[in-house]
């Protein structure tokens, strides 16, 4: 007998505003944001198995990745099962090439991809309202790789609403190998806020985004973009990791309009005037002995392939 098995593909995302109020009783932040997909997937092949397993390769190094049951990948894989009262298992391989714990929400892009792999291998047609849901439950960033495209993002960043943005940016983004941990870099910016609270604007509880973000993203004016690009995760990122200073320098004196903090970091996103010049930036920092690669924005979510 064949086995069967259905490929899905996540993008990885960047936050093109990420705005951050104070520390919530649940140990989250309430944020607004505005996500933007790109063109970095990750890529899930789920094959029938009366068990369940998951596996990792890619151009990156996965080494470091748990398999066990606190997986992501197989957490999602089994909330489907769980949903659907389906009793059967996948054995799932992630070829990652968004980074880990960069910043880009590469888990997140593994757990969306898994939930529509699996929904499509086992015939359970959850439909994209379920699927959601269960995505909201597996972490803060998976309903927008599952959404995928340029989205508005509340309360964790899991309420979102669709921002019709079709214009197309060009952006660099420049990889680390040594990631950041997501609630490292949030618990730095609470303790940066309580240590200068006299020196910093109010954080506002209700954060919110500013109208000019979606002007500029639907007019895909990326000089107007690169001036709004704002991350209150950014000075945190910088405070562990120095040396990104350096990188969104060198970025910005080799031709991009604006660089940013990727999420939590510590991947480094540069905003390119067109192709030739994300291109051109990409080769001085390959020159220049770092790694960075030029992707397109906004990118699909999670699809079967
Ligand atoms: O939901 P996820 O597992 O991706 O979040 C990882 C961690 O990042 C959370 O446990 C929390 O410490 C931090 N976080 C936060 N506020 C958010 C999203 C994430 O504090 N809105």
């Amino acid at each position: 007998m064949v086995t069967r098995s259905v490929t899905a593909t996540a993008p990885g995302k960047i936050n093109v505003c990420l705005r951050v109020g104070p520390l919530r009783d649940d140990g989250y932040h309430d944020v607004a944001t505005i996500f933007q997909a790109v063109s970095l997937v990750d890529e899930v092949n789920a094959s029938e198995s009366e068990t369940f397993s998951v596996s990792f390769t890619g151009p990156i190094d996965t080494s470091g990745l748990t398999v066990d049951e606190s997986n992501l990948v197989l957490r999602a894989a089994r909330a489907v099962a769980a949903a659907a009262n389906y009793s059967g298992g996948a054995s799932i391989e992630v070829i990652k090439r968004v980074p880990i714990a960069g910043g880009m929400g590469g888990g997140s892009a593994d757990a969306a991809a898994t939930l529509v792999a699996v929904d499509a291998l086992w015939g359970t047609n959850l439909g994209t309202a379920k699927l959601a849901e269960i995505a909201a439950t597996l972490g803060a960033d998976v309903p927008f790789a599952l959404h995928g495209g340029t989205a508005l993002g509340v309360g964790r960043g899991d309420i979102l609403s669709p921002v019709l943005a079709k214009a197309e940016f060009h952006w660099v983004l420049v990889l680390n190998d040594d990631g950041l941990s997501t609630p490292d870099v949030f618990r730095q910016l609470d303790r940066h806020r309580n240590e200068h609270s006299i020196d910093i604007e109010t954080v506002a509880v209700d954060p919110t985004v500013d109208d000019k973000f979606l002007h500029a993203l639907r007019s895909g004016d990326a000089l107007a973009l690169a001036e709004y690009l704002r991350n209150d995760l950014q000075a945190a990122a910088l405070q562990l990791r120095p040396e990104l200073g350096a990188v969104l320098e060198f970025g910005e004196t080799h031709g991009a309009l604006a660089g940013i903090v990727s999420g939590s970091g510590p991947t480094i996103a540069l905003l390119a005037p067109d192709e030739p010049a994300a291109q051109a930036l990409a080769a001085e920092f390959t020159a220049d002995g770092q790694t960075a690669l030029t992707v397109t924005a906004p990118a699909p979510g999670a699809r079967v392939r």
